[in-house]
């Protein structure tokens, strides 16, 4: 795979081979790059929102399905969850994780979440862990439209994604681990070090989600931004009124 040293690639398909590429790796590279915080983050966004016995839930992104059990659990056996990822090698695991994990019936959709054709108001919560960096801010606004359209009335959002943060001096050591130490780590765990070195360009791209909150208000619904760990992630929460 060709990677640009500048600009990311927003083409899905060129997402999709990249998460392809990486699904034998990104379990324990995500566990042990993170320190453990991505697992943090992922939490924190599922409880940033209230998620009832019975709900409905849309997990965006869901790559091998790393929130499904947590979400699997609050929601309890009356619930049900539709995950969407747009890479087969992700869903296979996430597919795996649902089966032996996930109290409640799960469905998990391979699909680029851009053009899902989900039923108006089919989801009580939509869910996304570190899945909009790899989006432009135009893909952005059109999977905010979706969420909106998806949500039923009352429903709730809550996203999360790795960010840069404002400090300059958490900033700087954050971005050298992220597009210098990270790809070393890949190889080591081999991994191809180009793909985790792409990560770093995307959150480099990203910056936080100061624009994606504004994306979602745009497409009328109620969020906030939220900031976690001094900004090293990022996310919005909200709900369709
Ligand atoms: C960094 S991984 C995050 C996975 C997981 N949610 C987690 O918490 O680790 C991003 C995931 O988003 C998926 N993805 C990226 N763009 C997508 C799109 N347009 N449609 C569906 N899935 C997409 C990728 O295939 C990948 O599995």
């Amino acid at each position: 795979m060709a990677v640009s040293n500048h600009l990311p690639c927003y083409d899905p398909a060129f997402v999709r081979q990249l998460f392809d590429e990486m699904a034998a790796t990104y379990g324990v590279m995500n566990l042990v790059s993170s320190f453990g915080f991505a697992r943090r983050w992922r939490r924190q966004c599922i409880r940033a929102v209230p998620i009832r016995p019975g709900d409905r839930v849309l997990d965006l992104m869901t790559g091998m399905g790393e929130i499904l059990p947590d979400a699997g659990r609050m929601i309890g056996s009356d619930g049900s969850i539709t995950a969407i990822d747009i890479s087969s090698r992700m869903c296979q695991e996430a597919r795996r994780r649902a089966s032996d994990r996930v109290p409640c019936p799960v469905q998990i959709i391979e699909a680029d979440v851009l053009s899902i054709d989900l039923p108006p108001g089919s989801a009580d919560v939509v869910l996304s862990s570190f899945g909009l960096k790899t989006l432009s801010s135009d893909q952005i606004r059109t999977l905010a439209r979706r969420v909106h359209d998806i949500l039923a009335p009352g429903g709730r959002l809550s996203f999360v994604e790795i960010s840069v943060p404002r400090s300059y001096w958490l900033r700087v050591p954050y971005m050298f681990y992220l597009r210098r130490v990270i790809p070393v780590l890949g190889a080591l765990f081999l991994g191809n070090p180009d793909n985790y070195r792409l990560l770093g360009v995307y959150t480099g791209a990203f910056g936080d989600c100061s624009d994606a909150c504004r994306a979602f208000a745009e497409a009328g619904l109620e969020v906030e931004p939220v900031s976690y760990f001094f900004g090293c992630a990022t996310g919005v929460i909200g709900r369709k009124s």
